[in-house]
């Protein structure tokens, strides 16, 4: 377990000093995924780095594995740092090396020998899917190779968590999307504790179970996905959560369906975590004298199931428009009327 105790960090500059935590309380679960997201300079990368005690805190108490890792120094800290791993933005890897060269020094700084070495290199290797480019230099690899490497090479070691600083912010959707698969992969293969740093809610969604939001050097809110997802309560998580939720229904898209879909009820559906939206769609169609158009779609799945909003017509007459909504609402999917025109 990673726990946080009222830390603050503050650093001297030219202008005084710079408060970037602000009395933090956090703790994360062994083997679980827990996202911390804010926007730039909000405190992310200080947080992270006090986690592995790169940096101390001026005043609190941070403790890794039992390690109580802000007093920590010299061998014990080192000892410490072998169960926690990190990957960066920009890979951090050694352009003069080739892919499994890069994977085996940090095998080499452990003094590990060199057949197992080798084997330890291999099982990475396929670990990360970049079998075929074990003999490639870094400027010879896409970035979302590059970031494979840099996933390998931190758990050469086997360590217990792995801290990702903005891990998929340099690469493309599709890239970015492959690497979390494969967070994914490892969190669940090797039971490793994970903590991602990213400004992306997308992110987020895609692959944490818990998440943190930072802003100023304050966590304003924390909680699991979806219920911060269900009910944002600080003004900036609304802002993040509407990068995923309001795109494609901004205002005049909605005009335009309200005008193209000008008959019934055209019907906003909230799907959040057990409900599939399949199966109750169906079922809605087989139980009432409705029809059912769908309009516009925004569901995505999350650790803890669905989450996100359908748009449909719904016709019929208007005793069993009512009824249909009243099902829906009895299986706790809450419902809101973008129209009514009859
Ligand atoms: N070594 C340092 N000395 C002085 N100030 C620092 C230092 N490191 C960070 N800061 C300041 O602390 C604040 C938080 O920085 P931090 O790098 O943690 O933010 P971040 O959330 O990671 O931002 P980004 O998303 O841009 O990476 C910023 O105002 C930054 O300028
Ligand atoms: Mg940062």
């Amino acid at each position: 377990m990673i726990q946080l105790e009222n830390i603050s960090k503050q650093y001297k500059t030219a202008n005084g000093s710079l408060t970037a935590v602000d009395q933090v309380d956090l703790s994360i679960r062994d083997k679980e995924i827990f996202g911390i997201i804010g926007y730039s300079g909000a405190g992310k990368s200080t947080m992270i780095r006090l986690l592995n005690g790169l940096e101390k805190p001026t005043s609190g108490k941070v403790t890794v594995n039992d390690v109580i890792i802000s007093e920590a120094s010299g061998k014990a800290l080192r000892n410490a740092r072998h169960d926690i791993s990190m990957v960066f933005q920009h890979f951090n890897i050694l352009w003069s090396r080739t892919v499994e060269e890069n994977i085996a020094f940090p095998l080499e700084i452990a003094g590990v020998k060199k057949a197992e070495r080798q084997k330890r290199v291999l099982e990475l290797i396929q670990l990360v899917g970049l079998e075929g480019r074990e003999k490639a230099y870094p400027s010879q690899l896409s970035g979302g190779q590059k970031q494979r490497v840099g996933i390998a090479r931190a758990l050469a070691n086997n360590p217990k968590v792995l801290l990702c600083d903005e891990a998929t912010s340099a690469l493309d959707p599709e890239t970015t999307d492959a690497i979390l698969d494969l967070l994914v992969n490892i969190n669940e293969k090797l039971g490793l504790t994970i903590v991602l740093i990213t400004h992306e809610m997308h992110v987020i969604r895609k692959i944490c179970h818990r998440v943190a939001v930072m802003e100023k050097g304050k966590v304003v809110e924390q909680g699991d996905v979806l219920d911060v997802f269900q009910n944002p309560q600080a003004p900036i998580t609304k802002r993040f959560v509407s990068q995923i939720s309001d795109s494609g229904t901004q205002k005049d898209s909605i005009a335009q369906m309200v005008a193209e879909y000008n008959q019934g009820k055209l019907i906003k559906l909230f799907f959040v975590g057990a409900q599939a939206e399949q199966p109750v769609i169906t079922e809605l169609i087989r139980t009432f004298a409705v029809d059912v158009n769908i309009v516009h779609g925004n569901i995505s799945p999350t650790k803890s199931g669905p989450y996100g909003t359908l748009i449909v017509q719904l016709t019929g007459a208007d005793q069993d428009l009512s009824d249909a909504i009243a099902y829906l609402n009895e299986k706790g999917i809450k419902s809101e009327v973008v129209s009514d025109v009859d």
